[in-house]
């Protein structure tokens, strides 16, 4: 991973995805004894320490203790400290893809109310930018700077642990060091037209995010079974029905006889057929292995900042506008700050439920507090206003009058294969439920989105605004995506 990063930055070409994937210090397995086999956790019995690599090679993988270890010793004295609330004092939270977007936010928010946090990630994300010429409009922070200016704003220490959770044998060694209570899996290949790029784009996605899964299921299973997961799936998963879409399940009769079974899922690119094995591999496990686990189907996250993040420019979140990674508020603010038309898909009718990153971060902590039943696979639609492509186009476009921004909408041809006019009314109360207290689109956060969007406009590539990717055009060759 390291030399790949690194070969991004010499200009050496990669040779293909599978390449940072290949573990190069996989850990043999030994069986020490017989009594190994019948031990409570027989895998971790099974992982020889002997045979792990030399330090020095293993840090690449595993710098949980090193980088924590290190950040105590820097700690500043007059660093403030959030208050530790007594219930979740002794919960500790593994963050997969910690150094993303939403799990950027939620790790430090989670260590602010007080539980420990480990972040996991292979910083496969900044990767992709790398391979496709794209970068965030924010100027971001290396993980390990962003978690060293954490502690010396608040004392508040965050474990890292850089590594691929497809790789299980790291997985592994990262649970029995770490011993979680809660897992958060955001750590997953999330853009649809990244998926649709090529047919290795399609292979990579699903393999990371179904193997990655399933090795956390794994995990749990062998390593930590009273374990809650926490893990991030997408409205996506539902498509367009023209019916009402119930949270998880629905309640059918058919010839007289009625169940509640899974809500039927119509995934609309390999990325959201991936999220969808996920659920069901997740849903599987519960039901044999006694796992829980909470399926937060989350619609599309706008925003930027969270209560934490702007504390520190070091601690700035990514924001994305292009057209592989950018998702449709952030993408209007920023090419409404730019003079860029609104690029509206198709006819724009296009409906989805949106929610603002605060609201993100508060959903998966209401969530662990909350665990889940073991054996119980719990669905929530974490979102908290549905609105269309041309919904959004026309409040960016009101809000930037009052900021005195010319914004006109343009309707560019559909890359995507999606009805553009549908009925969509999705349900959303069991986090409201829970607590929930949403942050509203007002025009007043439109304000703020777009004047952060103003903010940081001398960073915008409008060569990367145009949707590059087709679903129809997707083929078997590999495809360098330039922007
Ligand atoms: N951003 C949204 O609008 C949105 C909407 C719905 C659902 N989601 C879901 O939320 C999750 C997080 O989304 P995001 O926008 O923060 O994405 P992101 O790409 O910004 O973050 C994902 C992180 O996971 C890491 N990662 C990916 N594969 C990994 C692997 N095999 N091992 C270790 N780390 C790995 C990446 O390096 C990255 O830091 C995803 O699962 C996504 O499907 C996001």
């Amino acid at each position: 991973m390291a030399d790949l990063l690194s070969s991004c930055h010499t200009g050496r070409p990669l040779h293909s995805i599978t390449e940072l994937y290949r573990p190069r210090n996989a850990w043999t397995l030994r069986l020490k004894s017989a009594a190994d086999l019948t031990c409570k956790f027989p895998l971790k019995a099974l992982i020889s320490r002997r045979s792990r690599p030399p330090t020095r090679q293993r840090t690449v993988y595993a710098t949980a203790a090193p980088v924590s270890r290190e950040i105590d010793d820097q700690a500043a004295s007059g660093s403030k400290q959030f208050p530790v609330e007594s219930s979740s004092k002794s919960k500790k939270v593994m963050v997969i893809g910690g150094d993303g977007y939403c799990g950027w936010a939620t790790a430090l928010h989670l260590s602010s109310k007080g539980y420990e946090v480990a972040i996991v990630d292979n910083l496969v994300r900044r990767l992709f930018d790398h391979q496709l010429g794209l970068s965030s409009l924010t100027p971001i922070s290396s993980i390990h700077d962003r978690i060293r200016r954490w502690k010396s704003l608040t004392g508040k220490s965050i474990d890292l642990f850089i590594g691929d959770v497809c790789d299980f044998e790291f997985l592994a060694e990262a649970f029995i060091s770490y011993e979680p209570n809660s897992v958060v899996h955001f750590g997953e290949q999330r853009s649809a037209p990244y998926s649709m790029i090529d047919r290795s784009r399609a292979v990579f996605t699903q393999h990371n995010n179904v193997i990655g899964t399933l090795n956390v299921l794994f995990a749990i299973k062998e390593f930590a079974e009273e374990c809650h997961l926490v893990k991030l799936g997408t409205m996506g998963e539902y498509g367009t029905p023209n019916i009402d879409i119930e949270e998880g399940y629905i309640t059918i009769t058919h010839n007289g006889r009625t169940d509640t079974l899974p809500y039927p899922k119509q995934a609309s690119s390999f990325y959201h057929l991936s999220k969808v094995h996920d659920s069901n591999n997740i849903a599987f496990t519960c039901k044999a292995w006694g796992i829980r686990a909470t399926d937060l189907n989350q619609g599309v996250v706008y925003g930027v900042r969270t209560d934490e993040t702007e504390m520190h420019d070091e601690l700035c979140n990514r924001f994305d506008y292009d057209g592989v990674f950018g998702t449709a508020l952030n993408r209007f603010c920023v090419q409404a700050a730019v003079g860029h038309p609104l690029t509206v898909y198709g006819k724009g009718g296009q409906t989805r439920g949106y929610l603002d990153i605060r609201d993100t971060v508060q959903c998966v902590e209401l969530a662990i507090a909350n665990p889940a039943k073991p054996g119980e696979f719990r669905v929530f639609n974490q979102f908290t206003e549905q609105f269309s492509v041309n919904d959004l186009a026309s409040l960016v476009t009101k809000a930037g009058a009052k900021l005195g921004l010319e914004v006109q909408a343009l309707s560019v041809p559909n890359p995507r294969v999606e009805a553009e006019e549908h009925y969509y009314n999705a349900k959303h109360t069991k986090l409201m439920e829970l607590g929930l207290q949403p942050h509203l689109l007002s025009d007043s956060l439109l304000d703020s989105l777009l004047n952060f969007a103003v903010r940081f406009r001398d960073r915008v590539d409008t060569a990367q605004i145009m949707p590059s990717v087709s679903w129809k055009k997707i083929g078997v060759k590999p495809r360098t995506v330039a922007a």
